[in-house]
Order: C-alpha cells, then structure tokens, then sequence
C-alpha cells in the first residue's frame, strides 16, 4: 500500500491557489480542502450577526460552533467575503477552533489537498509535499480585474490592487500563523505562467517530492 498523499498549498490573496489545488485534488484522486471557506463563512457569520469583527472575544465562539458542512454557499466566494475572513482571521481563538477540523481533514486515509495561508507552517507541517504559490502584486490584481469584469462587475485594476496589498499586509504581518512559505515549501511563482503550465510544474514538485 503506498503512503497517503499529503500536499499543502500556501499562497497570497489571488495568486490562482485554489485552482491550482483543486486540479491538483482532482489529478491526484485526493479529497481537497479549501480552507479560506472557514474564514470566510466566521467572517460572514460574524458580520450578518452585527459583531464588531475586531472583537476576538465575540467572534471567537462564532468560530467555535461553526458548522463546517455548509461552506458551499456561493456568496462566501466574492471579495467582501475574502476582506470579512482575513479581518477575523487574525484571532488567535478564530484560527485554534479551526485546526483540529482542518488536520482531520489532512489525516484522511486515502491523503488530502488543502491550500490556505498556514497549511504547510501549522496546520500540517509533516505534509510530504508543500508549495507555496506566488505572484506580483500586480499580476494578481490584474487577474483579479480581469475575472470580476468577465463577469460584468464593474471595478477598476488601482482598487483592486490596493484590495491585493492591504490583504497581503494583514495575512503576512499578523501575529499568529502569518502567512509565510514553510522553511521546506517549494516556491511556485506564477507571474508569468498560466493555468496548465503552473499545473504542470507544481505536478513535477509532486512527483519528485512523493517519490
Ligand atoms: O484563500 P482565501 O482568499 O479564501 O482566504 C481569505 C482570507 O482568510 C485570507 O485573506 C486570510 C484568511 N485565511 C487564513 O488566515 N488562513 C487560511 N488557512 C486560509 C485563509
């Protein structure tokens, strides 16, 4: 029997993660975690409920009794959601209430995929393989644009470039689980690949690193 396949995949806001995960999880036949759900669903939770986010005392309980089987809901995707998560995501209660679902999640039999801010630092830093996935501020942002306006939104690259740094600068200078590449993750820096050519070389880290 081979050894279950653990990979963890870390990265900014934006830089084409979850893609490259889920594909990943898909290529691989592995169950796969996007674990920037959770934050999202607290951080949605706590604001229809009117709770001062900043409030670690209030929104950490919210964190506590979160149902994690109804994280499909599609508004959790959009950006308010993504700025309402990296906001409550800075609470040390918020982040310990989510990381024993998280390494159950990543303890799965059959291995898993799990890409988030703090996979490969905290949450599974025995993962067999960890990526930390990459790009400019500006080539985030500009897919960013590019996406919303595919989809008729109507925003401009400068707003969405300073969404881009202000959440780069909360997830990387918090205090507790910043975002960071762990000492052993490959970089992948995406600037100037697309879709199926960084597929393929983060294939390659898998195959080599799994080996
Ligand atoms: O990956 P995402 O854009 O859905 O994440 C939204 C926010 O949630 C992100 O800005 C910071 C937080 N987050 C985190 O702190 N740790 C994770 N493992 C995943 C997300």
């Amino acid at each position: 029997m081979t050894a279950p396949l653990t990979i963890a995949i870390d990265g900014p806001a934006a830089a084409g993660k979850g893609t490259l995960a889920k594909r990943l999880a898909e290529h691989y036949g592995l169950p796969y975690l996007d674990t920037g759900l959770l934050y999202r669903a607290i951080g949605k939770l706590a604001s229809d409920a009117g709770i001062d986010l900043d409030d670690a005392a209030a929104v950490g309980p919210i964190a506590e009794r979160l149902d994690t089987s109804h994280l499909d809901d599609g508004s959790l995707r959009g950006r308010e959601a993504g700025e309402l998560a990296s906001r409550v995501a800075v609470h040390p209660q918020v982040r310990s209430a989510l990381t024993a679902f998280q390494r159950d999640f990543a303890a799965r039999p059959e291995g898993a995929v799990l890409d988030g801010r703090d996979i490969g630092t905290v949450i599974c830093p025995n993962a067999q393989v960890k990526i930390f996935v990459t790009a400019s501020a500006e080539v985030r942002a500009r897919r960013r644009t590019d996406e919303l306006a595919a989809k008729g939104r109507d925003v401009t690259y400068e707003r969405i470039l300073a969404e881009v740094r202000e959440r780069d600068v909360r997830d990387a200078g918090r205090s507790v689980a910043p975002l960071k590449p762990a000492a052993d993750a490959h970089l992948l820096d995406t600037s100037e690949l697309d879709i199926e050519t960084a597929f393929r070389a983060a294939c390659e880290i898998i195959d080599r690193s799994a080996a």
